[in-house]
Parts: structure tokens; C-alpha cells; sequence
């Protein structure tokens, strides 16, 4: 992990955020590398969730919504962690990630999951945990993780509102707007991409979990008394996991599933199951799919007084949809994808990243950038791919460091023009994954990269 965190940052990745005054607990930048490859995740999740199903349409909510909407939605009440404090430091830590890591120092056969907050409160007193510097703890207590803030012109006239903790429930309020502006008919889903917010107590991780994320979430709605909800619910896992492994191309051996229990799952689900991802510090949840029944839709019925309903068009049946859920967060893909990708070999480090999701597709070379007529050559080469495909340039430095760069940051292909190119009008084409290099004409290139990359 620290390897690839290091990568990140040398290489335009990622960067902690507000170094210059000292950083941010849980938060990141994303810089010129990192900024392109979140862009193509997000593209791959559209394309492959939303734009190319007849039954899934996008929308593009508020981050700051009506207060009452978290009122409706349970997350004032119920969307909470269980924080400890060191009694000596005062640093705060969540209990369950605590006794997780006792029970595995342990052997214990405690199920983290199935306790609540006076079972953990009653463990961490018995069992005598303490915090990694060895100190009590506090009993634990519940910690709301939706984010304050306020709105409004006038001082002390200012309206409390909150950061969206999830993108779902703009999905939810706009659920009539969307059913009377479109011609759908259900079974249909919303997808949304956007930020959201959480006051998370954990540091550490990078950006496994963070204050402020993307999330991509979509809501399918259905007739539970047409569609049978298990068929759906498979159909969505099957599609999660193809997303990870065949347009993401991460390997399905670091992916499993595992069932939320019952006392785990969120106060509004039916059924959850979390698709986890082999990080390098264990087994965790990458991405979430929850049977959310009509839970919300009931609630901003109770709590607006609109009715939410929706009328069958063929017998007039008047019903509340149900909803299966698949969340997930486009920075904990751009985590997976890295983390999979990272190879180490005895003489170099490359990113494996499928051509579909690296920032450059191309890097183009000059073998000597004070030859004009290998620059003007590989100027012509550049120009007729950049609009194309993504295409790096770079005559800085000897060639072998500019492979170095290149195998760092995932370019499946570096072209270099060399003096034979001058004689023939061909150039080398390096892979990345193998080293391997041959010769191809210019003409040739565009037809070649296209059956690659498009
Ligand atoms: N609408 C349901 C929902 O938000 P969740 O399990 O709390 O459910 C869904 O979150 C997904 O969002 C997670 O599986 C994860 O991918 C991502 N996620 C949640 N909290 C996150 C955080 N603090 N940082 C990064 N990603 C996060």
C-alpha cells in the first residue's frame, strides 16, 4: 500500500490535499494522472449502467437538498458510527474497526457485525480492549456522520441544512419528476454520479474512505407484485461483477460477496450484500447492493404529503415501487483499479491498467529531441492521433526513463520515431506489459489503435 500511495503522489495521482498549511484528515486531491482516470471510470460506469440499457436513464441532483428529505430518509436518526475516544490522547476511533482488529490479533470467534453498540460498549469493558497506543477507551457512542452546515444571507437567520451522505435520496424526490417527463415504465432504474459527504471518525486507509467522495448509485425501481425481486437482485450482482471484471478488467479472484447480517444490514434494507475487493489491508467492502423495498418512497410520501405512487398503465393498479440498490463509490473503483494494476517487477513498477481506463492511451517520442527532423516527424505522428485517442508527448530525457514514466502511469503503447523512421515511415510501438517492441508503418497506426481502444 505504501508503495502504491507513493506512486500516486510522484507520479500525479493522487495528492493529500492542503499540504501547504498541512493537510486534512480524509481527504485527497486528485491531480493530472489521478483526474483522468477517475474521468474514465465514471464514463465506463455510464456507458456501461446507464446509456446503454433502454430501462436506466441519469439524473443529476442537489448536494444540498431539503433538510426534511434526512428526516424522511432515516439518516438523522439511524445513520450513525460507534465512536470511542482514547482517554489519554483523545484520538477517536470507530469501535467495531477496534475490536475487528482484536479479534483477529485474538482468534476470537465474535461476530463484529452482528453487535450493536451496547454489545461493543460491554466487550470493550470485559475483554479490556484498548487503543493502538494502549490507553482505556470510552464506552462507545453513537456518532452522526451526516455533515452540518448552514444556508442563507442574514446571521443568525441561516436555515440548517446537510451535505448529502448519499446521492440515492435526490433520486428518490425526483422519482415523479422523472416518471412524468420521460415515457418509461417500470421496471426502470435513475443512475446518479455525484458527491457526497460523511464525517468519518477512521483516518488512515488513503482514500478508501474519505470525508468527501463520488458516489455512483443507481435506484431500480419495480412492482414487487410482477418482478420476482431475487431474479432482479442476481441480475444487478451479475452486473456489478462483470463492470469490475470484463470492462475494468480486475481480476475476479480478488472479488467476493458477502451477505450483511441481520443486525448489521441499514435500517432500511431487506437484503444487502457487499461485493468486496482483496485490498492490501484485507478483505473490504467495495461496493454495496441493498433491497431497499419501498422504504423511501413510503417515507417522502409520510413526510412531504405528495403522493409517490405509481399507476399501472395497463389495469390502473395504483402501488408503491420497490427499489434494489447498487452503490457504489467511484474512488474506492479508482482505489481497486490501482491497487490491481500495481505490478512490481525486478527492474521496473507498471500500472496494468486495461486501455479502456488508462490516463494515456499513447505516448509519443522523438528518439532525440535536438533532431529536428525526428521531432517534426514525430510531430506529424502526434497530431494525427491526438484526436483520436489520448496521446502523451515527451522528448525530455533518455528514452529509458521515458518508458520508466510511461510503465508508472499505465500507457499500454509508447511510439518512438527513430532515424529508420525518416527512411521508411514506420515506428517502433513498445507494450507496455510485455517490453516488446515492433515495427508498424504511420499509416497503419490509426487502424491498429482503433481495434485496440475503441
Ligand atoms: N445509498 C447507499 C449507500 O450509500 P453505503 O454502503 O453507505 O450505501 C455505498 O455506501 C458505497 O459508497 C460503498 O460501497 C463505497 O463504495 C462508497 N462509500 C461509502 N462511504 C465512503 C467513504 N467514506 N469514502 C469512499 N467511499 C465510500
Amino acid at each position: 500500500m505504501e508503495e502504491i500511495v507513493a506512486l500516486c503522489k510522484r507520479r500525479g495521482f493522487v495528492y493529500p490535499t492542503s499540504a501547504i498549511y498541512g493537510g486534512l484528515a480524509n481527504a485527497y486531491d486528485y491531480g493530472p494522472l489521478g483526474v483522468e482516470l477517475l474521468r474514465n471510470i465514471r464514463r465506463l460506469w455510464w456507458q456501461y449502467f446507464v446509456s446503454q440499457r433502454r430501462d436506466m436513464v441519469g439524473i443529476d441532483s442537489q448536494i444540498i437538498l431539503h433538510p426534511k428529505t434526512w428526516q424522511a430518509s432515516g439518516h438523522l436518526n439511524s445513520f450513525y458510527d460507534p465512536l470511542v475516544e482514547d482517554k489519554v490522547t483523545h484520538k477517536r476511533y470507530r469501535a467495531d474497526h477496534l475490536i475487528e482488529a482484536w479479534v483477529e490479533k485474538t482468534g476470537s470467534d465474535i461476530i463484529v457485525e452482528d453487535l450493536d453498540i451496547e454489545a461493543m460498549g460491554k466487550l470493550i469493558r470485559e475483554r479490556n480492549i484498548k487503543s493502538p497506543d494502549d490507553n482505556q477507551l470510552t464506552l462507545p457512542r453513537k456518532f452522526n456522520s451526516l455533515v452540518k452546515t448552514y444556508l442563507g444571507v442574514v446571521e443568525g437567520g441561516k436555515k440548517e441544512v446537510f451535505l448529502r451522505g448519499e446521492t440515492a435520496q435526490g433520486i428518490f424526490t425526483n422519482f415523479k419528476n422523472v416518471l412524468s417527463s420521460t415515457r418509461l415504465k417500470i421496471p426502470f432504474g435513475i443512475g446518479q454520479i455525484g458527491k457526497s459527504f460523511r464525517n468519518e471518525i477512521t483516518q488512515g486507509q488513503f482514500i478508501f474512505r474519505t470525508f468527501e467522495f463520488e458516489q455512483a448509485e443507481i435506484e431500480y425501481f419495480f412492482d414487487p407484485e410482477k418482478n420476482d425481486w431475487k431474479k432482479l437482485y442476481k441480475h444487478w450482482q451479475e452486473m456489478m461483477v462483470n463492470f469490475v471484471n470484463k470492462v475494468l478488467g480486475v481480476d475476479k479472484k480478488n472479488l467476493r460477496w458477502r451477505r450483511h447480517t441481520d443486525r448489521e444490514r441499514s435500517h432500511y434494507s431487506k437484503e444487502t450484500y457487499d461485493l468486496d475487493y482483496k485490498f492490501p489491508f484485507g478483505w473490504k467492502e467495495l461496493w454495496g447492493i441493498a433491497y431497499r423495498t419501498d422504504y423511501d418512497l413510503k417515507q417522502h410520501m409520510k413526510f412531504s404529503g405528495k403522493n409517490l405512487e405509481y399507476t399501472d398503465p395497463k389495469t390502473g393498479r395504483r402501488f408503491i415501487p420497490h427499489v434494489i440498490e447498487p452503490a457504489v463509490s467511484t474512488t474506492r473503483l479508482f482505489l481497486m483499479v490501482l491497487v490491481d494494476a500495481f505490478i512490481r517487477e525486478k527492474n521496473r513498477i507498471f500500472l496494468k491498467l486495461s486501455p479502456q481506463l488508462a490516463p494515456y492511451q499513447l505516448a509519443v517520442f522523438p528518439l532525440l529531441a535536438n533532431k529536428s527532423q525526428l521531432v517534426n516527424k514525430a510531430n506529424e505522428v502526434f497530431l494525427s492521433l491526438k484526436n483520436k485517442f489520448s496521446v502523451y508527448w515527451d522528448d525530455r530525457g533518455n528514452i529509458g526513463k521515458r518508458y520508466r514514466y510511461q510503465d508508472e502511469v499505465g500507457t499500454p503503447f509508447c511510439l518512438t520515431i527513430d532515424h529508420q523512421s525518416l527512411k521508411d515511415d514506420t515506428v517502433t510501438i513498445r507494450d507496455r506489459d510485455t517490453m516488446v517492441q515492433k515495427r508498424l508503418k504511420i499509416s497503419q497506426l490509426n487502424y491498429y489503435f482503433s481495434n485496440i481502444f475503441l
